[in-house]
């Protein structure tokens, strides 16, 4: 039973609302939920907008290949001292239809069995849009292994070799009038199955060049 049945089946009365008794927000209180009402619908504009363009404009990660990688000398000594020569071509792509990559500074470090070759430089650069930039760079020198010998020695017998190569890249983005801070980009490399390069036959093929994952 509602309550206007139960009030009339007590004998009583309806109450109307009266038009005259309803109270009306004071034209600056009305004033004041407009302009709140606006300041929110420009607001989610706003953000939406914001939202939109960062999609279209947002930089994609760099992506970085070994194109070729030369082992020209890997040879280890009586007194556990590793002679490397280790020549490699990189290559840097901006994947971003817009804009520009400048790096600041690189290095790229080279290791085996976890054991670091050595670091080396790589000169700064900047490139536009959808660009490839080439870079060589060689490792070469010795060092003394902290692994054993006898370890040494049995994956020397198999002649593959595995190098991991890093690339510590910090680089910012330029898009039209937007600059990003600069970010750093680890790269990282697997050179799997290295051959000597007299020891490279049409059989064990050798390293065929690799995409190296990018952390940015
Ligand atoms: C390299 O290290 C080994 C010990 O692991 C040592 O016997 C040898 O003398 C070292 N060689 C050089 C050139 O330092
Ligand atoms: C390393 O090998 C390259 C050829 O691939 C050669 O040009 C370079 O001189 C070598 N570097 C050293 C230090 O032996």
């Amino acid at each position: 039973m509602s309550k206007a049945t139960e009030s009339l089946l007590n004998g009583g009365y309806i109450a109307v609302a009266n038009p005259a008794n309803q109270v009306y927000p004071s034209p600056s209180l009305r004033r004041f939920r407009k302009a709140l009402k606006a300041v929110v619908f420009i607001s989610v504009v706003l953000c939406l907008a914001g939202v939109v363009v960062w999609h279209v404009l947002r930089p994609k990660p760099i992506e970085v290949y070994v194109s070729s990688a030369t082992l020209t000398q890997f040879a280890l000594t009586e007194t556990n001292n590793l002679n490397y020569n280790l020549s490699l071509s990189l290559l840097f792509r901006n994947p971003n239809s817009k804009g520009h990559i400048k790096y600041k500074w690189m290095h790229a470090s080279s290791y085996y069995h976890g054991e670091s070759l050595g670091w080396i430089p790589i000169h700064s650069f900047e490139r536009g849009c959808q660009s490839m930039v080439p870079v060589n760079t060689v490792f070469a020198g010795t060092k003394n292994m902290s692994i054993r010998g006898s370890q040494l020695e049995e994956i020397h017998r198999e002649g593959f070799f595995d190098v991991d190569v890093k690339v510590y890249a910090w680089l910012k983005y330029k898009i039209k009038f937007f600059k990003t801070k600069h970010r750093m980009a680890k790269i990282k490399c697997e050179l799997e199955g290295m051959v000597l390069e007299g020891k490279r036959t049409s059989e064990n093929g050798g390293f065929e060049g690799t995409r190296c994952e990018v952390h940015m």
